[in-house]
């Protein structure tokens, strides 16, 4: 232990859009600081449905982030998403924890569709079933191997060690959890709205119920200007923004855009209730670059009748306003969600 020496924290975000870092310092009563932050410059089409494309481009953009920002620290926690990850809840008979491990590899084998041994498994038991006091609840995590180590592969060209890979999802669980009290019969949807994909998580008391990844973002919003308007990608983009001058009627051309993840929402809400796990969705959050797209919380708010707010991951936590300068400091913290669920994993966190 070095006598007032500070621990620092690093999570990366690697996005389709950009990557994202966030550097944390533990502070003394359980508190934390955000020390540095950065976004790469856009990655063009290196990454696609969370597939590396062209790594070297990856790679660069990830250790020229962090030379810019100074960040000296090595060991990284990271996330991946989309193909590489499956998230299943299943209900079996009651074990005990020592005796579960072998029976959650023989249920994960019908639960997961790939070879299981080409994939690492991670489970978490969360309780009693709702309807059945005989059965239990175990949410399964599992990873295809190739791509995790693919993904680990990759930071470490980057010059990094990868200390944990997580899932964007549950990271932006985590930002959030440490930022907001959530009652515990809240049900809160939680949508990480990216750039390719949007990441729903819905929890209740701490507990992802249901998580699913669709290929809809802030690519898509832009794509249908686009087409609808037929303008440049540029000038779309700066449309969904809500940089545009008038005339140009974008609300509507993204709220149908939305309609996907809309649907998603209510079809997770019907199975949620079906399977008598959850009541219906009570609060929305909203984190990732693209919750910044004007009108799309307002949209939510009416289509679910709830609260739908854009997530600020930096409320509880501690920063220099400098560190900003000259940004409106609510305009990049939700891009920064993950990275700050990321960096605030412990090594040894289950999940
Ligand atoms: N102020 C803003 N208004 C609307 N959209 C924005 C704004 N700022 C950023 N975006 C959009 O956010 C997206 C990038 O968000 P983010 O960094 O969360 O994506 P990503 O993590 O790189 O991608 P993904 O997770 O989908 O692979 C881009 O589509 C960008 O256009
Ligand atoms: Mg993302």
């Amino acid at each position: 232990m070095f006598f007032g020496k500070k621990q620092s924290l690093v999570g990366l975000d690697i996005g389709s859009h950009s990557v994202k870092v966030v550097e944390l310092e533990a502070q003394a009563n359980k508190s934390y600081k955000l020390v540095n932050w950065g976004v790469s410059q856009p990655l063009a089409e290196a990454i696609v449905d969370g597939e590396i494309m062209d790594r070297q481009l990856v790679t660069d953009a990830i250790s020229n982030l962090l030379e810019s920002r100074g960040i000296k620290t090595r060991s990284v926690v990271a996330a991946v998403s989309g193909r590489a990850v499956i998230v299943k809840k299943i209900t079996m008979n009651k074990l005990s924890a020592e005796d579960a491990q072998q029976a959650i590899y023989w249920e994960a084998e019908q639960h997961v569709p790939y070879d299981i041994n080409d994939v690492s498994l991670d489970f978490e038991i969360l309780g009693q079933a709702p309807n059945d006091p005989q059965q239990m609840q175990v949410l399964l995590v599992a990873a295809k191997k190739d791509m995790v180590m693919s993904f680990s592969d990759l930071i470490r060209e980057a010059g990094l060690q990868p200390s944990i890979v997580d899932v964007d999802s549950f990271a932006a669980q985590n930002a959030i959890e440490a930022n907001y009290d959530l009652a515990g019969d809240e049900v809160v949807a939680i949508l990480n709205v990216g750039s390719e994909m949007t990441n729903i998580n819905i929890v209740q008391g701490g507990v992802p119920y249901f998580t699913k990844d669709l290929q809809v973002g802030g690519a898509t919003f832009t794509e249908a200007v686009q087409r609808k308007y037929n303008l440049s990608q540029s000038e779309a983009a700066a449309a969904v923004r809500g940089e545009s001058g008038p005339g140009l009627e974008v609300t509507p051309v993204i709220e149908q855009a939305c309609e996907g993840i809309a649907t998603a929402l209510d079809r997770a809400q019907a199975y949620l209730r079906t399977a008598g796990e959850a009541g219906s969705i009570t609060r929305i959050l909203v984190c990732g670059g693209s919750a910044l797209t004007p009108g799309l919380t307002e949209f939510l708010n009416r289509r679910f009748r709830v609260n739908a707010e854009i997530v600020n991951p930096l409320a509880r936590i501690q920063y220099d306003p400098a560190l900003f300068a000259g940004q409106d400091v609510m305009k990049v913290a939700p891009l920064l969600t993950v990275g700050i669920g990321l960096a605030l994993r412990r090594q040894g966190d289950k999940r």
